[in-house]
């Protein structure tokens, strides 16, 4: 079926989402998205950022959808037209939903491990406003550690769910969750039960804000200051196939290889989630087969100043 985003035709699969059509136009038309994540089936619906204008809702029956509707999980129709870069609507109502989402969001970007990699963060570049206009007292949480790896700050958390649907889908026994409704929901862990599963640590990848964050890396640098470089090690547990974060020779981080919407990449027709045991374990560069540098594919202050080709690919402008 063929469906309009921002004046682009695009042809796609019948129950195909708007975001997913826009990704296979790519560029400007493509949505902001904090909750939806491919590689995690039932995601999406949950953060509103994503908000497209439904201008004519099919060939059949052309009429406008009244509301802005979440891209993620709305289905194309045929010869529906929809707008996000060229709707002034779609802009105010991703402003207002930026808005709600720092209204108890705290002013940690300049300690906060995500900086430089936060949707949030990017967000509010584009669409926040300079004022808060929010008068009652932050909600707060004092941070936990979850496990040996992994410390949540729950300030941080958008309540996306998506690393809740990383413990239900990707480790054998979920012992997290959003916990209360409302004001009051947090991700907790039920009495603060340690997430010691193998694959647990991919979480911290599919946080888009820093609530999560990899108690090995956090305060050592910022993202800007390394170098990421694609490598890979023989692994028995995952694919082995990461992106080591160096400064020098010395490896700060180790994280699974993302995409420009900021999702682990499928590699050889699999989701590269990777290991608890790359990720923590293996900081020492004669365990990894260093295959080059990484293009860091989405927009991010990561690029600035950092290489333009792959040696695996033809050059490449970085966006
Ligand atoms: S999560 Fe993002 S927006 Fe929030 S403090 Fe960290 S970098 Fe800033
Ligand atoms: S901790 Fe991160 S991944 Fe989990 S719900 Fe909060 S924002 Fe989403
Ligand atoms: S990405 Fe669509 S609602 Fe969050």
């Amino acid at each position: 079926m063929k469906v309009t985003i921002d004046d682009i035709e695009v042809e796609v699969e019948a129950g195909t989402s708007i975001l997913n059509a826009a990704r296979k136009i790519g560029g400007e038309v493509v949505p902001p998205a904090m909750c939806y994540y491919s590689k995690l089936p039932g995601t999406g619906g949950k953060c509103r950022t994503c908000l497209v204008e439904v201008a004519a809702g099919s060939t059949a029956d052309p009429r406008p959808m009244p509301k802005l509707v979440a891209s993620c999980s709305t289905p194309v129709m045929d010869g529906m037209i929809v707008k996000n870069k060229t709707s002034q609507r779609v802009h105010e109502g991703r402003s207002a939903v930026v808005e709600f989402l720092l209204i108890n969001h705290p002013l940690d970007c300049p300690v906060c491990d995500q900086a430089g990699e936060c949707n949030l963060q990017d967000l509010g570049y584009e669409h926040g406003s300079v004022k808060t206009r929010y008068e009652e007292e932050r909600r707060t949480f004092d941070p936990i550690d979850i496990g040996d790896k992994i410390k949540l700050h729950m300030n941080r958390c958008i309540l996306c769910y998506r690393c809740v649907e990383v413990a239900n889908q990707l480790t054998e026994k979920r012992v997290h969750g959003v916990m209360h409704r409302g004001e009051h929901a947090e991700i907790s862990t039920y009495i603060e039960h340690a997430i010691d599963n193998e694959f647990s640590g991919n979480m911290i990848d599919v946080c888009p804000v820093g609530a999560l964050t990899d108690r090995t890396f956090r305060f050592k640098s910022r993202v800007w200051f390394l170098k990421p470089m694609e490598a890979e090690c023989d692994c028995t547990k995952c694919a082995g196939k990461v992106v080591l974060w160096m400064f020098g020779k010395e490896i700060y981080r180790v994280t699974g290889r993302k995409d420009q919407y900021g999702e682990i990449e499928t590699i050889d027709n699999k989701t590269a989630w990777i290991c608890n045991e790359c990720r923590y374990d293996k900081k020492d560069l004669a365990k990894w087969k260093v295959i080059g540098p990484r293009v860091i594919d989405r927009h991010s202050v990561i690029s600035q100043g950092k290489y333009e080709t792959s040696i695996n690919s033809p050059i490449k402008k970085i966006n």
